[in-house]
């Protein structure tokens, strides 16, 4: 039996990995990603090496380009948010490591593969649904849902048993649950988990707060082609490179703080501390340059399915047809979203306070409340507004006959 483990080198993923061995009697390969979420992985090779792991069964990828390049950036033409506000942080990284987890269950002929998400979240779902919408007849094993250990003393005795070092914080009060990518950092649990108590400042990671940012604001401008960022200030950037670059102005202005209650896929409400600071921005300077390039037709009926489009992400169903066909579409009204936003930062607020571009829809001569403009006649308006008006107005006569 061989199994491909999604692997963090964290102490949970470790447990995981001897519980394979051991209770599985496995043969476990790993596989680590570096999604950008800014730890070294060297420690992750040495300790799947330690846990007995030989060396051509260990797999490090740097997948940082092609998780922004094919799947935030899809998701950011968009403007994809969840209930209004979570912009998808793990959801979009899940499909990434399914799909990677795949190749390389395929390519070492193993039957099985492995992650570590408890059997309560969205993320057994999404990386699941990932599993099996690429190999239908995958075995997935997911040792939450299986194991019989009864507390997490039970597990951390287990641990100790095997010699996987546990750092002195773990025993005892076991801090909140995080997950980190280059787009965002999300906490659950613990200290956050009752909902009427502000989050901790310590729970932060990737931003200083609003309140320590400087009293002077930054202006940056963000270059678009075809709905993605492509540069700043003038300097274009891979995916990743810009988005890294956001990340560091976001943090040290304070952007992109939010406490949520969500609802689950699975049916409960959680409470989670998110932080994207580079996204945050990217969103507000996507919607400035949408709001010259695109036509209030295709702005509006996209508005409508992002909605549906961030179900689909939180749900896991990034693999589905509906989704390629949602994305289709918006690819579609991307084609000359393109241009130049310049965006103000400052004690966690952005704010788009120009835009211009070669595409744009946007008549200064059409809009201006001087006279001048010929493609418009004030005369069309009364015959429009009373059209409009017709229902209403039978109505209104309807009221009032009672
Ligand atoms: N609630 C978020 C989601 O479902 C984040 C889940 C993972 N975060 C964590 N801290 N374990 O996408
Ligand atoms: C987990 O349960 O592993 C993290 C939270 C979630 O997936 O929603």
């Amino acid at each position: 039996k061989k199994v491909v483990l999604a692997y963090s080198g964290g102490l949970d993923t470790s447990i995981i990995l001897k519980w394979l061995q051991t209770e599985y009697g496995a043969e476990v390969v790993t596989f680590t990603a570096d999604l950008g979420q800014g730890e070294e992985l060297g420690p992750a090779r040495e300790k799947a090496l330690k846990l007995g792991i030989r060396p051509e069964n260990i797999f490090i990828d740097d997948l940082r380009e092609e998780f922004v390049r094919d799947f935030v950036f899809p998701m950011f033409r968009a403007n994809t948010v969840y209930e209004g506000q979570y912009l998808l942080g793990t959801s979009i990284a899940r499909p990434l490591i399914a799909k990677r987890q795949i190749e390389i269950a395929r390519q070492v002929g193993a039957d099985a593969v492995c992650h570590g998400a408890t059997g309560k979240g969205n993320d057994q779902v999404r990386f699941e649904l990932g599993y099996y919408a690429l190999e239908p007849d995958i075995r997935v094993i997911a040792p939450w849902r299986e194991w019989d250990f009864k507390s997490r003393e039970a597990l951390l005795d287990f641990a100790e048993k095997h010699q996987i070092p546990i750092a002195k914080d773990k025993r005892g009060d076991a801090p909140f649950s995080v997950d980190a990518n280059l787009l965002h950092s999300s906490s659950e649990g613990k200290v956050l988990e009752d909902p009427a108590v502000e989050a901790p400042e310590f729970v932060h990671q990737r931003t200083i707060s609003p309140e320590d940012a400087p009293d002077a604001a930054t202006v940056i401008e963000i270059g678009f082609e075809r709905g993605d960022a492509v540069s700043i200030d003038g300097e274009r950037l891979s995916p990743a490179a810009l988005l890294t670059r956001l990340n560091q102005l976001g943090h040290d202005n304070g952007v992109g703080r939010l406490d949520l209650v969500e609802n689950r896929f699975v049916g409960m409400k959680s409470r989670g501390v998110y932080e994207t600071p580079g996204g945050a921005i990217l969103l507000a300077a996507h919607r400035g340059i949408e709001s010259i390039t695109l036509d209030r037709g295709a702005m509006h009926l996209k508005d409508e399915l992002a909605v549906k489009y961030a179900q689909l992400i939180y749900n896991g169903f990034w693999f589905a047809p509906e989704r390629e066909m949602l994305q289709a579409a918006i690819d579609k009204s991307q084609e000359r979203v393109e241009g130049v936003v310049r965006v103000k930062l400052y004690k966690g607020n952005v704010a788009v306070i120009g835009r211009e571009s070669p595409q744009s829809l946007y008549d200064q001569e059409l809009v201006t409340f001087e006279e001048g403009a010929v493609a418009y006649d004030h005369r069309d308006a009364e015959g429009f507004i009373k059209l409009n008006a017709l229902r209403l107005r039978v109505l209104a006569r309807r009221d009032r006959r009672g």
